[in-house]
């Protein structure tokens, strides 16, 4: 995957800097398509959203070692449009472990340039580590 941040340390205070929070580790990227796009040209929230959903469930699934579900978003905001063709790069972090719930901070990039990448989403998800019969279960008993 192409890191596109340098990632300098950011605090709580410049949390909408170009660069992620240095404990954030890149989950995933994709390529913004035509097919994703609102009346107005640029992307669709939701798309934003589910690009989320599944970053957060990668770092959830590992840290639970096994299947999970999104049983949250505690916060969400939408900072700045996603164009189309720009590469969408999501960083999580594990914010805090309960007895069965996770909850992962996830920031999202855009840039339509590889050497110049802009925030434009970040949420905070709760995800609940299942049991074979999709109960939750302790996230580090084995699944
Ligand atoms: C996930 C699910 C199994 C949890 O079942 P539940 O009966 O609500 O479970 P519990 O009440 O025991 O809560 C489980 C954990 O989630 C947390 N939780 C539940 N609802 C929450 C909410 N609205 N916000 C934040 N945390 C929440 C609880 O605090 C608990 O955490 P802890 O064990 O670390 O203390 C159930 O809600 C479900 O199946 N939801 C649908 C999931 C789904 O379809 N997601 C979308 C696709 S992945």
């Amino acid at each position: 995957m192409a890191n596109i941040h340098n990632n300098k340390a950011t605090s709580d205070a410049d949390h909408k800097t170009s660069a992620p929070n240095p404990n954030s580790i890149l989950a995933t990227q994709v390529v913004a398509q035509p097919k994703d796009v609102n009346a107005a040209g640029d992307i669709f929230g939701g798309w934003v959203v589910s690009q989320m959903d599944l970053a957060g469930a990668v770092l959830a699934e590992t840290t639970a070692n096994g299947r999970v579900a999104t049983v949250a978003i505690d916060q969400m905001e939408f900072i700045a449009p996603v164009a189309v063709g720009a590469l969408v790069s999501c960083y999580t972090e594990l914010a805090q472990v309960g007895n069965t719930s996770m909850k992962i901070r996830i920031e999202v990039f855009a840039a339509k340039r590889l050497n110049h990448a802009e925030r434009v989403a970040q949420g905070l998800f709760t995800f609940v580590a299942l049991d074979k019969n999709g109960k939750p279960r302790s996230v580090y008993q084995q699944s």
